[in-house]
């Protein structure tokens, strides 16, 4: 009995010593390739303060700077337990970042409440329960906004680009469904391993936790009360010298989760990767994330009936209305089979509601993960260049137009492989019989 006490004194005093330390910055990662960075606070308009780091423009543009043209804004939102650091960490031939900054565009990279970068509120101490009461819905309906009225009036645009990985493709769904207006405010979207609904995910943690914790009652309160930053900030501190000795293990840690077998994953920067992921945040958006798996549905977070009546007047928390989402360009979403987060089946569903809101391109590299779209070796000309010519092609410049060669034709867009033979044998047949 002592010494399990005396264990559990160590746990914690070992917790408290281990201090959220940020070794680099997302600046520091890029100002190290001789790019410029600058760091912004952006207020929410319920008083959280948040980190955004920009690139205003690229060393390799230096010559062509007399030309007076105005660098297009673009705005890049990372996922889940993420931070601005992930779309930086594969350096400037390959970072997302640094090739939209070479091809003369302002680029900012977001953080949302929480994470590692965006720890502080204009009244409230960052260790409490109330700042670390939120889920998507307060990310969508005041992180986002925040960040494009700020990048707008910063700029002098009227428009931006936005660009997400994963959670940031939720988000972005939560906010444009809430303040359509904000449309308005949009040039183009593209969407990295965009989950929306979350109903066919193939990851085996979550998938097992969803049906305990994804629903209202004791076990889910008992969670949302933790204290969720010591989790992930040990982990940080833990993880990077594990991949240092075996990038082996820790790749086949990170595709458990993600999808299984990838050849992409570029293994030398795992043990950066996971010196800055999971970058933290709150437990009530983990609950939302399990609540959205075990509901198949996008919706609200769920109180219980109680707390539901009150705070939107019915039992069940309400869905997010996707058919009220009407931008200029339809969102482009780059997806892949072996993507245990963002699966086929979900983005069929969302298919089925926004129709021609989305632009679909499902990727032609059958083990390409969730991760892989910012991680893979092969990351700039499978996803990265493509993305930038379609951004190119909007702005009225000069682009390419062959760089988005790597995606299924129409007919197999969002049918499995096997699916997706069995109808064009059918389709075949029916004309057939028809004769
Ligand atoms: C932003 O820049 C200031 C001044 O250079 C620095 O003190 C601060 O730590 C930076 N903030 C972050 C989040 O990196
Ligand atoms: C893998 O990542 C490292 C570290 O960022 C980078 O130097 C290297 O070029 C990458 N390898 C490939 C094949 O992209
Ligand atoms: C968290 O927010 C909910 C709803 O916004 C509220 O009912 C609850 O009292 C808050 N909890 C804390 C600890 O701030
Ligand atoms: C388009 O890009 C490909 C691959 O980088 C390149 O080989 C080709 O010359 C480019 N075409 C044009 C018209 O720029």
């Amino acid at each position: 009995m002592k010494t399990r006490i005396i264990l559990i004194l160590l746990g914690v005093i070992i917790l408290q010593l281990i201090k959220p330390r940020i070794a680099k910055n997302t600046c520091d990662r890029v100002t190290e390739h001789g790019y410029l960075c600058e760091n912004h606070t952006v207020t929410t308009k319920d008083g959280y303060l948040l980190t955004m780091f920009r690139i205003p423009h690229s060393p390799l543009r230096e010559s062509q700077e007399n030309e007076i043209l105005p660098r297009p804004a673009v705005l890049l939102m990372h996922g889940t337990e993420c931070s601005s650091d992930m779309w930086v960490l594969n350096g400037p031939n390959d970072g997302l970042p640094f090739l939209l900054a070479n091809a003369g565009y302002d680029v900012w990279l977001a953080n949302i409440r929480g994470n590692l970068y965006s720890r502080q509120h204009q009244t409230l101490s960052p260790s409490s329960r109330e700042f670390m009461n939120f889920s998507w819905d307060e990310i969508g309906r005041y992180d986002i906004p925040a960040k494009i009225d700020y990048i707008l009036s910063r700029t002098n645009q009227k428009k931006l680009h936005y660009i997400g990985f994963s959670m940031g493709t939720r988000i972005f769904m939560i906010t444009m469904s809430t303040k359509p207006k904000y449309a308005e405010k949009i040039k183009t979207a593209q969407m990295l391993g965009p989950g929306v609904f979350l109903c066919h995910i193939r990851s085996r943690l979550p998938t097992l936790l969803a049906p305990i914790f994804g629903r209202p009652g004791v076990l889910s309160s008992i969670f949302g009360a933790m204290q969720g930053n010591a989790l992930s900030d040990l982990m940080r501190s833990v993880l990077p010298g594990i991949c240092r000795h075996n990038s082996n293990t820790c790749a086949n840690y990170l595709q458990s989760m993600v999808g299984r077998d990838s050849p992409y994953v570029n293994q030398t920067l795992l043990a950066d990767f996971f010196s800055t992921y999971p970058a933290g945040t709150s437990p009530r958006l983990t609950l939302h994330f399990l609540q959205l798996v075990n509901s198949c549905q996008f919706r609200s977070f769920d109180f219980g009936p109680n707390e539901n009546k009150q705070k939107y007047g019915q039992l069940e928390p309400p869905a997010y209305d996707l058919k009220r989402i009407k931008l200029q360009m339809p969102i482009e979403m780059y997806f892949s089979d072996n993507d245990y987060l963002a699966t086929i089946e979900d983005i069929r569903h969302l298919y089925k509601i926004m129709g021609n809101q989305l632009s679909l391109h499902r990727l032609n590299f059958e083990k390409y993960n969730h991760w892989d779209f910012i991680l893979a070796k092969n990351v700039k000309t499978s996803i990265n260049d493509c993305v930038v010519d379609k951004m190119q092609q909007y702005e009225g410049r000069s682009f390419n137009g062959s760089l988005c060669n790597n995606f299924r034709n129409k007919a197999c867009l969002l049918s499995r492989l096997v699916e997706c033979l069995f109808i064009d044998f059918t389709a075949t047949a029916a004309t057939t019989a028809d004769k």
